[in-house]
């Protein structure tokens, strides 16, 4: 299993006030899966996915992710795990202004440690997945908002991740931007990806294989 929940809780607090924004989650994620997590807003969705992509921990239960217990990990071990096994997408984009597509996408391969006349090499090759070849040197506010965010899938691509994990991804798209960006998660999902979507719209989600739906912080059956 890539992603195993056992009985996951997560309590916010602030002062005195304690917040339950996860209640005893379940949840398996198999290799190559594409899984719609669809709520409303407030339902926990964001929270689930900090604590999936490793930017959050549980405040009880487990989470092993490709078979690892995550708990005991330290912040510099987690980054390592979250560069190397994890692509992030949000609905803003989050790509860097006054910054070409293509310095954009091989901006996470520094980090990485690859080589200059790599890291061209292979944002090039990740563009191209997303359908930009003619758009290497455009900047964001030269793109609208499905290329921006094609742009970003792109990035989240090029350290070939294991897993896609999207956040609202087409939250700030038209529709018809947003079956765009749908069919290229469907395009990825084939070749291999195994993506986790989180999304508050039914039309988003039926383009995934599989939908888990949440409420009040609990995946309903
Ligand atoms: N850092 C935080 N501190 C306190 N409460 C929070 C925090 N983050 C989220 N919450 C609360 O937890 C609930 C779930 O939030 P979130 O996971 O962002 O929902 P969603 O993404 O489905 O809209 C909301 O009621 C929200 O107000
Ligand atoms: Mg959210």
């Amino acid at each position: 299993m890539l992603v195993k929940f056992s009985k996951v809780n997560k309590v916010y607090s602030t002062g005195d006030v304690k917040f339950q924004a996860l209640s005893n989650i379940n949840l398996e994620v198999k290799k190559e899966e594409f899984l719609a997590i669809i709520g409303s807003s407030g339902s926990g969705k964001s929270t689930l996915m900090n604590i999936i992509g490793l930017l959050d921990k549980p405040t009880s239960g487990s989470y092993e992710l490709d078979g690892q217990n995550t708990a005991h990990l330290n912040e510099n071990h987690l980054a390592e795990i979250r560069n190397k096994k994890i692509g992030f997408i949000f609905q803003s984009f989050n790509l860097l202004p006054r910054t070409s597509a293509l310095d954009n996408v091989a901006m996470p391969l520094i980090y990485a440690g690859v080589p200059e006349k790599d890291r061209q090499e292979r944002a090039k090759k990740a563009l191209e997945q997303v359908g930009l070849s003619d758009k290497l040197l455009s900047h964001p506010n030269q793109l609208s908002g499905g290329q921006q965010q094609r742009v970003a899938i792109a990035r989240a691509l090029v350290n070939e991740p294991e897993i896609i994990l999207a956040d609202e991804p087409t939250g700030n798209l038209d529709s018809k931007s947003g079956d765009e960006i749908m069919h290229i998660f469907q395009k990825l999902n084939k070749e291999g990806k195994t993506i986790i979507m989180i999304t508050h719209e039914v039309d988003i989600a039926r383009h995934a294989k599989k939908t888990v739906r949440i409420k009040d912080g609990e995946i309903m059956k």
